[in-house]
């Protein structure tokens, strides 16, 4: 039989997760007690599985929204452009906002997106990322609240990738190749 190109190894459990966006929920509700509306908007595609877990665990008035944003580097340069590829579908001037990214890798596109909708002038503005990768930052971006800081790995499932696979894993994995 073929050896797959790589294995899997369960990084963090889907128990471990649910725990921490339970808690997460918890300060996030305490934090905009008394709000109108909490529009929380998920970036696409990766936050797909953990922003549907954690709007089910606030028991706030909520709206959910989506930005796709696409960032590319450019290997002559040291900076990086970020896209919008898909803009909110509502206004979120005078409104309460949170943001929700699955993981900041070098910040640049959590960075974007806050100076994009910090210029629409929310009311207030505040952001969540299940995984930091601190190690590997390249612009001083710091989520509000952080599910999980982890080391420099490969990791995929939860909604997050391996060249769009291994998105619907329960769990966080880390990436490994038995041959390389
Ligand atoms: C990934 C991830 C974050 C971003 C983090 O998105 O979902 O949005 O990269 O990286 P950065 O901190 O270096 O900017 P990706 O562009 O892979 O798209 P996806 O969410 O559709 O998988």
């Amino acid at each position: 039989m073929r050896e797959p190109d790589y294995v899997v190894d369960e990084m963090i459990s889907a128990k471990a997760i649910a725990a921490r966006v339970e808690a997460l929920a918890k300060e996030i509700e305490a934090a905009f007690a008394g709000t109108e509306k909490l529009v929380v908007v998920g970036l696409l595609r990766g936050s797909f599985v953990f922003i549907a877990d954690l709007v089910r665990e606030i028991d706030l008035p909520v709206e959910v929204d989506f930005l796709e944003a696409s960032s590319y580097g450019d290997s002559m340069e040291s900076s990086r452009e970020v896209r919008i590829l898909k803009d909110l579908r509502g206004e979120i001037a005078g409104r309460d906002v949170l943001v929700v990214e699955d993981i900041v890798d070098t910040g640049f596109t959590l960075s974007h997106v806050i100076h994009l909708l910090r210029a629409r002038e929310p009311r207030r503005l505040e952001t969540i990322a299940l995984l930091d990768k601190p190690s590997r930052r390249e612009v001083e971006v710091r989520a509000s609240w952080t599910g999980f800081e982890i080391p420099d790995e490969f990791v995929v499932g939860y909604g997050i990738d391996f060249a769009q696979r291994n998105r619907n894993l329960p769990f966080i994995g880390k990436v490994r190749f038995p041959r390389g």
